[in-house]
């Protein structure tokens, strides 16, 4: 008999549910006997002991659907180690939740965040394996999350959208694409939908080089040009400011986002009419793309057969091609970056996409 928990944490994205059914299926199709306890909302029903009792039943016909069956919060690690609202020790919670399910080990779905706590759990003696999902990517330890390429066709959905519509009105246009800290997201997408500027938080931007690309394009006879622009990107100026300058500065910042700054600077030095985009949540929304069914389904099939060989404590990868399994201390606290030099950059540049640099 083995005795599963299982819970999403933080953010959703796409194949959440098809991830789980992978590790389901495989435990129901083995001849052991499983008990599925899922937490409702991620850690928070690990912490108060809200859980749902599931069998192989409440994950089938879920392949395609969007979203998490179990739900998901977040429920920050900077203050896991603090007492909750009614002085409840969070950790400790988990752990007597845990021993009081009898639980053999704990199915861990989530991104940054949420392996760190994974990996807490784990020094703290629990059974874990966790699977990778955000559609940002910047998970280390795996080349690849599920929810990534679902999110990158939507972004490279609404780039299309506005490459119509802008060239019709000659106009300047910027998408602006989820993904956090890192440019995974927009880098792909851009690419995808034909941009012919990124600006990702990893290659700092001259605003100058900008507006010299947009100049450009109208000297060669384009009239309008996209920008994919990641939520996180930033300029050169501000990449020089220390954390503590940086928070001070955003403390009057009067934009929604960076977007709408760099409409508004673009405007005032071409004169041309700049529009802003934001896909927004629709990027994690939806059912999951062909390619995230397969991969999370994969994932969730290794997951399965870890926990019917008894070895915990990794997390399922990707590398060069091969599921793998990655030591969770390996992965907990690290952020997967694109290297400024890396060959998509690169290639990028040699396609004559502007990165403002
Ligand atoms: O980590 C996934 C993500 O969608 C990021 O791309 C984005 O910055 C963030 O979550 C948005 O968080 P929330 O859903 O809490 O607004």
């Amino acid at each position: 008999m083995k005795r599963i928990g299982m819970l999403t944490s933080g953010g959703d994205c796409q194949a959440l549910n098809a991830a789980m059914r992978g590790v389901v299926k495989c435990l129901v199709n083995s001849k052991e006997n499983v008990e599925i306890y899922g937490f409702i909302d991620g850690y928070k029903g690990l912490i108060y002991g809200n859980f749902r009792m599931l069998d192989g039943h409440d994950f089938s016909g879920i392949l395609t659907k969007g979203g998490t069956i179990l739900g998901s919060s977040r429920t920050p690690f900077k203050t896991i180690k603090d007492p909750d609202e009614n002085g409840i020790d969070k950790v400790d919670a988990m752990k007597q939740n845990y021993y009081k399910l009898r639980l053999d080990c704990l199915v861990i779905l989530g991104g940054n965040g949420t392996h760190k706590t994974a990996n807490l759990l784990r020094e703290e003696g629990l059974n874990v394996i966790t699977l990778p999902k955000t559609i940002d990517n910047d998970l280390w330890g795996t080349d690849m999350t599920f929810g990534f390429q679902s999110a990158v066709n939507i972004a490279t959905d609404a780039i299309d959208c506005i490459h119509t519509t802008a060239a019709s009105h000659g106009r300047v246009f910027i998408v602006e694409v989820m993904g956090h800290k890192v440019g995974w997201l927009t880098l792909n997408a851009g690419m995808a939908g034909g941009a012919d500027i990124i600006l990702i938080p990893e290659i700092p931007y001259d605003i100058k080089k900008v507006v010299g690309k947009i100049q450009e394009r109208n000297n060669n006879g384009s009239k309008f040009t996209i920008l994919a622009v990641a939520e996180g990107a930033i300029s050169k100026e501000d990449a020089k400011l220390s954390k503590k300058e940086y928070k001070e500065k955003m403390k009057n910042y009067k934009f929604p986002s960076v977007s709408y700054e760099l409409a508004q600077q673009i405007e005032k030095m071409t004169g041309h009419e700049v529009r802003v985009t934001v896909p927004g949540h629709t990027q994690r929304g939806g059912s999951p793309c062909p390619y995230d069914r397969v991969f999370a389904s994969r994932l969730g099939a290794e997951a399965g057969e870890l926990i019917l060989k008894g070895e915990y404590g990794f997390m399922i990868g990707y590398r060069n091609r091969e599921v793998v399994k990655v030591p969770l201390e390996e992965v907990a606290g690290k952020l997967k970056m694109i290297a400024p030099d890396a060959s998509i950059v690169k290639e990028a540049k040699l396609l004559g996409i502007s990165f403002g640099d």
